[in-house]
This record gives C-alpha cells, structure tokens and sequence, in this order.
C-alpha cells in the first residue's frame, strides 16, 4: 500500500483516531460541569497525564529500569473544599456519584477506590467535592488509573496553595501508588504514578528502581519525521490482575533463588543457572529488559532509529515468548504495523490486552493504522483505537 498520510487510507482511518483536545478547552468543560453539578466553579483543577512505556516493561517491581513518557491524553479533576467531613466524587467517565465521609474513604471500591483512596492516602482532612473527566481510555494499558489518581492528588493539594516541588510531586506519587495497592488493590509496581508527576514536558523519563532516580531523556522524534502511534486494542483479559500478581510472585521466587533481594539485581546471564523453566525465562526476560532499555537510551542519544525500532521489536519477543503477557490482538497489532513500515513495535504496559506502541514514520501514520484495522477486521475483531502521542507535561493545576 502506498497511500500516505491525507490519502485515501488516512481518511477511512481518520475516526478512530483519539483526540486529546486541549487543557484549556477541556478545563472548561470540566469546570462547566462541576457547576451544573455543585452550584459553584470549582476552587483548583488538576491535570495528569496517561503514560506509554517506551521500553523496560515489568522491569518497576523488580528494582529495574524503564523508560515512560507522558501522553496528551489526561485525566482532569475540578475540586472544591468543604466544611464538613463529606467527599463526593463524579466521574463524567462512568456517570456516576460516589458519596461518604472522610472515614469511608479506604472502604471505597470500582472507579472511585482510585480517586478516594488517593484522599485518604494523602491524609486529607476535610470533606471536598469534586468532579472527575478524562480522555485516557480505561482499561488500555495506558495508565487511567494513575491518572485517576494523580489529578486527584494535584487538585487536592492545590487547595492548600502549597509549591509543587520535586519532592511534594514524590511525596503525592507515593501516595497515589499507596491509594492503588493498598485501596484498589492493584499490585503495581511505581512506575506510572512515578511518571505521571516527573514527566519533564517533551522528554521521557528514564527511572531507575534501584534508587528511585530519574533523568530525563530528549526524543526528538518530530525533528526527523517520526512519532509514536498507540494501537488501543480495546481489549482487556479477564486474566490481567490475577496473571500480573502472578508474574510478581515468579519473579520474586526466582530473586530468591538467584540470592539477590530484586530479580533486576542478579548479574546479566545468571537466569540460565534457573532450572524451572518458567522461572528461567521470567528471569530472562527481565535482565535482558534490563540491557534493551540501554541501548535504547544509547540509540536516542545517537540518532539510531532504525536500532530503537530493533530494540522494541525484541522487546516484545521476550514479553510474548518469555514473559507471557502478550495476546493474539497485541500480536497482530504489532506484527501488521511492522508489515506496513513501522520501523518497530511492542506492547506497552502490562499487558494481556490493553495497547501496542509502534514508532513510525510521520508519513506512514495513515498507511500503519489501515493496516492494522484491516488485520483487525479480517479475524472478525472490533476496530482499535489510535492515539498520536509525544512526550506531554506532567500532572499539574491547570491555571
Ligand atoms: C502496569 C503497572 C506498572 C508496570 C507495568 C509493566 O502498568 O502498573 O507498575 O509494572 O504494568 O511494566
């Protein structure tokens, strides 16, 4: 196929593309509809962004290394404060209300485990309203729920007029990560609500689980004609949290046979002396995640694009093969970017459904998605969504 960008495949493609729109407009909307709900405009609005992982994929929970970048897509959240002990939350997302007291907050569940358990984890100490919008698909892989939680956490705070520092953002990651565990239930391992409020506006982060750390890494992506399109396969495994606790379970298992406290500590080949084969492949995989995250970070630095798209396409192999997170629809979504020119792909996030991510010539953005709709329609299976991304802000007030 030769069609380009603005052609004929472009057009047939050009509705399943998800707009982001801008935080000015969506500010507004957000705002309107809290005063529709509340009677008044709300005192702070808080944004944070959803998250592609560009590589370094179950790497967080094991001490490791990945590299996220913020997406244009965000969760906004409106709030004002209240007198008395009452938190009501609305999620335009889901229309739905949920109500109770401050001593409620941890009890909560579904959606709004996410936005009250990042309250109660922030220790707030009085009653807020606040109203919930987002363009970050739920369930993609890309990160609405620290989202959820992150806008929360920087509207909240922004009550209090207090500077949003390096440290305060850790401080409310950290919280947003404990609302996530330890409220909602979901074993993950830092690396979204880490990414969501570090996020240097047009650079990925690389963060290194080892210490916590983080340094920013340029992706010039725009300034050679390339960018990154996520494929939102639209599915999601019933599987996903049991399999993921699972993986966590493996990988630990296999740290401590290899003596070391986090798997991403043991040294680069020590997986072959595993001689459970699961155990030896998880171990695999995460090590030589461990390497592929470097030479990424060296191909950026040089300019090698053609080897990032090396280094994504190996990255999936060792997800699908090693790891077992992938599925058939992350597969196809890759295999049939690639097919179409994509210089390469993955899946990004944890997997079992969820979104594939292929770096791709401008150009080509019309040319890779109609060939991915195509291989979707093909086997029978719903259209997926596209989203173009580059690196975004992190979460913030929006003035
Ligand atoms: C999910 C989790 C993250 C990370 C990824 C896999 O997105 O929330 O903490 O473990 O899976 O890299």
């Amino acid at each position: 196929m030769t069609d380009r960008a603005g052609g004929p495949a472009a057009a047939s493609t050009a509705g399943q593309f998800l707009d982001p729109g801008q935080p000015a407009g969506r500010r507004r909307m957000v705002s309107d509809a809290f005063a529709a709900r509340f009677g008044t405009a709300p005192e702070v609005v808080g944004r944070a962004p959803g998250r592609i992982n560009l590589i370094g994929e179950h790497t967080d929970y094991n001490g490791g290394r990945c590299l996220p970048l913020a997406l244009p897509h965000a969760t906004y959240a409106a709030v004002r404060r209240r007198d008395d002990d009452v938190v009501t939350i609305h999620s335009r997302t889901v229309d739905e209300t949920w109500s109770g007291s401050l001593a409620d907050l941890a009890a909560a569940g579904g959606w709004a485990a996410y936005a009250a358990g990042t309250l109660w984890a922030m220790e707030v100490d009085h009653g807020v309203d606040l109203l919930i919008d987002s363009s970050v698909p739920v369930g993609s892989g890309l990160s609405s729920s620290a989202a959820l939680e992150c806008a929360v956490a920087v509207a909240t705070d922004g009550l209090s007029g207090r500077h949003l520092d390096e440290a305060r953002r850790r401080e409310l990651a950290t919280a947003c990560r404990r609302a996530e565990t330890e409220v909602a239930g979901a074993p993950t391992g830092g690396m979204d609500q880490l990414v969501a409020m570090l996020a240097p506006e047009g650079d990925a982060l690389l963060i290194d689980f080892h210490d916590d750390s983080v340094r920013a890494v340029p992706v010039p992506l725009a300034e050679v004609g390339l960018e990154l399109l996520v494929i939102d396969t639209g599915v999601r495994h019933a599987l996903a949290d049991g399999a993921y606790a699972a993986r966590r379970r493996e990988c630990a298992a296999a740290a401590h046979l290899l003596g070391v406290p986090l798997l991403a500590r043991a040294a680069q080949d020590s997986w072959s002396r595993l001689e459970d084969d699961v155990l030896m492949r998880r171990a695999r995989h995460v090590l030589s995640e461990g390497e592929r995250v470097d030479t990424a970070d060296q191909a950026i630095v040089e300019g090698e694009w053609a080897e990032l798209g090396a280094v994504l396409d190996a990255s999936h192999a060792s997800l699908a093969h090693d790891f077992e997170v992938s599925c058939e629809e992350l597969d196809a979504a890759v295999e049939s970017s690639r097919a179409a020119g994509a210089l390469g792909a993955r899946m990004t996030g944890g997997g079992f459904g969820g979104s594939a991510i292929a770096l791709v010539e401008t150009d080509d953005v019309g040319v890779v998605a109609a060939s991915v709709l195509a291989e979707y329609a093909s086997r029978g299976w719903s259209a997926p969504t596209f989203l173009r991304v580059g690196p975004s802000p992190a979460a913030d007030t929006v003035p």
